[in-house]
């Protein structure tokens, strides 16, 4: 196997964290003889530092010549005054236009071993084992017409739309059919059919392609019911689909059911691309201190060889590495709680390490 990986650090503590995962990903390599070759690119606020553009065309054409993209987090107070198009979300964005990827897959799964770190009860937490697909390409973060306009009355006015080709949900449903049929067989979809026009097209087509999965077992919430339904019963959720800006809001709270941002990755999957990434942000508070929590870019690492080089027994090792260093008592700030022993992004690291 020789892979090639770009990878994109970004601003805040993405740097730190890619680089725990890099040092997974050397102690993999050698362990199963594989060959890999890395190349840069800017990203975010430093690539806006460096360039004036957060995504700069050389960082599009590195992760078009990639096996797959492996990225930290962009963003921080530097750049938050720019303007919305100038801002180092919009690499983000961006990227994931670039590079057409329209399935995002965000798993939140419980970890008995942090089972305290939820602020739901354990009771009620417990068993958790979930995988939010959101859509990524389309929906109101890229429909047109958008913008602020001054009315006759002088009045400003602003707006985006919420828009949705029949060809975009159709793809992104039908990879979360086939996500829910190597899980558990259930998929709930999500929308706002008793409002949104583009709901009711979601639905239209979600309940067309079940035809195709007849075994599996298929519900349909609003989103505001499944909002509250993941706090009344996340162990109940299998596979979850729904739309760019829906699967924004539904995945944070899936990951605060589960316990820390800090715990969950993320793939997003296109036809051709993969790119993977930590779900949490760029968190300009601690970066550069050596304590953030390295285990959603390691676990990004993980899904990166189970989607893209289709390496469960490597994805495996990796996760149950993850497990055993909580199992340990290894925790970073943001998970610590009574029980086990503090560590730094860096001992985190290499307590996975040992154990893979
Ligand atoms: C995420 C983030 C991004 C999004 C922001 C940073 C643009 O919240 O990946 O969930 O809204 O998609
Ligand atoms: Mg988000």
């Amino acid at each position: 196997m020789n892979l090639k990986i770009a990878v994109l650090k970004g601003d805040g503590i993405g740097p730190e964290i890619v680089d725990s995962a890099l040092e997974v990903l050397q102690t993999i390599a050698s362990k199963y003889g594989i060959n890999y070759e890395l190349k840069e690119g800017l990203i975010g606020g430093i690539a806006i530092d460096k360039t004036g553009n957060p995504l700069p065309e050389d960082t599009i054409e590195t992760c078009k010549n990639s096996d797959a993209v492996f990225l930290g987090a962009v963003g921080g107070p530097k750049w938050d005054n720019l303007p919305t198009h100038q801002k180092p979300e919009k690499g983000l964005l961006g990227i994931r236009k670039a590079l057409d990827l329209y399935a995002n897959l965000r798993p939140a799964k419980v970890f008995d071993a942090l089972i305290d770190s939820s602020p739901l009860k354990n009771e009620i937490v417990k068993g958790t084992d979930l995988m939010v697909v959101r859509e990524l390409s389309a929906d109101v973060y890229y429909g047109e017409p958008r913008g602020i306009k001054t009315l006759e009355n002088g009045e400003r006015y602003g707006f985006n739309t919420m828009s949705y080709k029949e060809s975009e949900i159709k793809r992104v449903v039908k990879k979360a059919f086939e996500i829910a049929k190597i899980r558990r067989k259930k998929l709930t979809s999500v929308d706002k059919a008793n409002v949104l026009e583009v709901s009711g097209l979601w639905r239209d087509i979600v309940n067309k392609e079940h035809k195709n999965y007849p075994d599996i077992e298929l519900e349909h919430l609003y989103v505001d019911n499944c909002a509250m339904q993941l706090v009344n019963r996340p162990a109940s959720f299998d596979t979850i689909v729904t739309g760019n800006i829906f699967g924004d809001i539904l995945s944070d709270e899936a990951g605060v059911v589960q316990g820390s941002l800090g715990m969950l990755p993320s793939a997003s999957l296109g036809d051709r691309y993969a790119l993977y990434e930590p779900i949490h942000g760029s968190a300009p508070d601690i970066a550069g201190k050596g304590i953030a929590n390295p285990i959603a870019t390691i676990l990004s690492l993980a899904m990166m060889f189970k989607y893209t080089f289709k390496r469960d027994d490597i994805s495996q090792n990796i996760e149950d590495a993850v497990d055993m260093a909580l199992l340990e008592g290894a925790r970073t700030a943001d998970i610590y709680r009574d029980a086990g022993f503090k560590v730094g992004t860096k001992e985190m690291t290499n307590v996975i390490i040992k154990n893979l």
